[in-house]
């Protein structure tokens, strides 16, 4: 792993991996390939952009031209693909967006890497590496008392984000068994941390509850997410990369599965505990029950034998730590959190998931 193209490194997952990656790795060199839609933010890669190991290139992954100069110019011989549309929300209101990055995107990145390393031979085989980005969503839902997914779970997605990280997984598995790509998977359950973008559960709800903004539940709250703080989604990717057995798959979860009602009433609690003089306490009170998402997931719960038991990994965040740092970072990072509330893309969003709910 010497040179590095990390795809959506803008984003949430992407821009904590390339923050650990130029930690943990001496001599690496990164190029982070991304769109910059509207999830992708520079400002996430502030403190690293004069990392002379660094480097940004925007672009689009459906763009091969682009894709194949890159992979070429910088003699990639690892490619770490997070770029992707990821809002279920998104995805059911306009999915096409899904299609074309997900799924031709995915299939755009494989091509270019079939091209670079296995037709020209550009590199040795056993120094490269794809690895794919993907989700505990491809499994679909759970019902109460059901076991969790293996990595040998069938398929079953459900919305259309899930239909297309899906379709992607099994493009990346049949390059790998069709032209020999060195692949591995991870699919990962529902990450917290910095610099989630301010529309999933959690940033929507501090941000909010900070300002005494209602805090839309779906459904009855009850549905249950498998939580992980994203430090350690990025160590098991770093992992899996150095360890992981090419033509693998590992599940990734974070053993904590509460109920979604559960996460915004503790949320709730410790803006209570560190803002005591907040106008807005007790915070539970902005608590309101919306309109359910159509065809939402009841239950995700992800079996990480296999990547502990074969790689050792375990998640090292409790989420009751977590979800505080995650509060503290949320509060103390106003700059951050202004530039994408004012921009009129977010706010039409926000606009157009909550007006009719
Ligand atoms: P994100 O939405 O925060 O960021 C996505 C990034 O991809 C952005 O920087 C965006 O600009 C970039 N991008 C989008 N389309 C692009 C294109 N066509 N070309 C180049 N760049 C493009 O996403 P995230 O939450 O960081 O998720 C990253 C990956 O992890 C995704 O593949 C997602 O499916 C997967 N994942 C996420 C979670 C989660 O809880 N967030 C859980 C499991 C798996
Ligand atoms: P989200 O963060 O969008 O992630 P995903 O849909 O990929 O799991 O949502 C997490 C859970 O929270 C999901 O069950 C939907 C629910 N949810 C709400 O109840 N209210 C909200 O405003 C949002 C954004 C999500």
């Amino acid at each position: 792993m010497k040179n590095v193209l990390v795809t959506g490194g803008a984003g949430f997952i992407g821009s904590n991996f390339i923050h650990h990656l130029l930690r943990a790795e001496r001599d690496v060199s990164v190029v982070n390939l991304d769109a910059l839609t509207y999830a992708g933010n520079p400002d996430n890669l502030q403190d690293v952009a004069d990392d002379p190991r660094y480097s940004f290139a925007q672009g689009n992954i459906c763009d091969a031209e682009f894709v194949e100069g890159l992979l070429r110019e910088r003699q990639v011989d690892t490619i770490v693909h997070f770029a992707a549309e990821t809002h279920v929300d998104r995805s059911i209101l306009g999915p096409r967006q899904f299609i074309e990055t997900n799924v031709i995107g995915t299939f755009t990145l494989l091509e270019a890497a079939r091209k670079f390393w296995l037709q020209e031979k550009t590199l040795p085989l056993e120094s490269v590496r794809f690895h794919h980005v993907s989700t505990d969503e491809v499994f679909g839902s759970l019902a109460p008392g059901e076991p969790a997914w293996t990595e040998e779970t069938p398929y079953a997605p459900n919305s259309p984000y899930a239909a297309s990280k899906a379709s992607s997984d099994h493009l990346v598995r049949a390059y790998g068994h069709t032209y020999k790509l060195p692949y591995t998977i991870t699919n990962c359950s529902n990450n917290y941390g910095p610099y989630q973008f301010p529309e999933k559960l959690i940033p929507v709800i501090i941000l909010n509850a900070m300002e005494g903004k209602p805090l839309p539940v779906y459904g009855d709250g009850q549905q249950i997410r498998d939580w992980l703080h994203v430090e350690d989604h990025c160590e098991a990717i770093h992992l899996v990369l150095k360890r992981g057995a090419p033509g693998s798959t590992y599940n990734i979860g974070g053993e904590n599965q509460p109920a979604n009602l559960t996460i915004v009433e503790t949320i709730c609690d410790i803006l209570d505990e560190i803002h005591p003089e907040s106008p807005h306490k007790p915070h539970r009170n902005l608590i309101q029950f919306v309109t359910d998402r159509p065809g939402h997931d009841r239950r995700y719960d992800m079996d990480t034998h296999k990547i502990s038991t074969e790689l050792g990994w375990r998640p090292r965040h409790s989420l009751t730590q977590g979800l505080l740092d995650t509060v503290q970072w949320y509060l103390s990072h106003p700059e951050w959190v202004t530039a994408i509330r004012q921009k009129h893309e977010y706010q039409g969003w926000m606009e157009a998931n909550y007006k009719s709910r």
